[in-house]
């Protein structure tokens, strides 16, 4: 659920790609800081390896990187948004080796070796929505959808753990993620809708690596 995962809590100074480096052929350890030409230190980069929606992905990245940042800015993958950046509001809710996690408050480097699912990564290879993300449009469990992706994926993770919850489950195991739009009671009928509807239909929410 929202709170899932580690409880590192670490500001990011929204740098953009200031966190990754071209592939450098550096390799996972390297720790020692670099002398600039400019006469300053340059940080060190860890090769990082990370299966993403079940595709395998390397890249050479800063140790501050956000793990969020990682997946928007480096792999590319925008369904995880940015509402908070302090662990406080759960838009940034993914899967670590089928944990969720508010990806703000871990490193890339920490998600070194783990299978990471994102929003991207839950539909079908024919596009089928996950049963969560039907649940979400049939009850009109969003409005700006901002909070959405997070509100899912925190979600799978609920139902994985309390695979028949009550609305009081739901509201707890949801409470770290937040909306500002619909007043949380079509997501509350959404979550309960789906978990009805998982035994007979969920999808793995890892896709298989090609
Ligand atoms: S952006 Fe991560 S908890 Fe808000
Ligand atoms: S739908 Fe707008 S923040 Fe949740």
């Amino acid at each position: 659920m929202g709170d899932a995962g580690t409880s590192i809590a670490i500001r990011s100074d929204r740098t953009g790609l200031a966190g990754v480096t071209p592939d450098s052929g550096c390799r996972k350890g390297v720790a020692a800081n670099t002398p600039s030409a400019a006469g300053g230190v340059e940080s060190p980069i860890v090769q990082t390896s990370v299966t993403v929606n079940g595709a395998p992905r390397e890249h050479d990245v800063e140790p501050r990187l956000l793990l969020v940042q990682y997946l928007r800015e480096v792999v590319g993958l925008t369904g995880t948004k940015v509402g908070c950046d302090t662990s406080s509001c759960g838009a940034c809710t993914v899967l670590v080796d089928g944990e969720s996690v508010k990806s703000c408050t871990m490193l890339a480097v920490q998600a070194d070796g783990a299978a990471v699912t994102t929003i991207e990564g839950l539909a079908g290879d024919d596009d089928e929505l996950h049963p969560v993300q039907a649940a979400f449009r049939e009850h009109h469990g969003l409005q700006c959808g901002f909070c959405t992706a997070g509100m899912v994926m925190a979600t799978v993770s609920l139902i994985e753990e309390i695979p028949a919850p009550t609305e009081r489950d739901v509201r707890l195991g949801l409470e770290g993620n937040l909306c500002r739009c619909t007043g949380y009671h079509n997501i509350v009928q959404a979550v309960l809708a789906a978990a009805d509807a998982i035994p007979q239909t969920a999808p793995e929410t890892t896709k298989a690596a090609p």
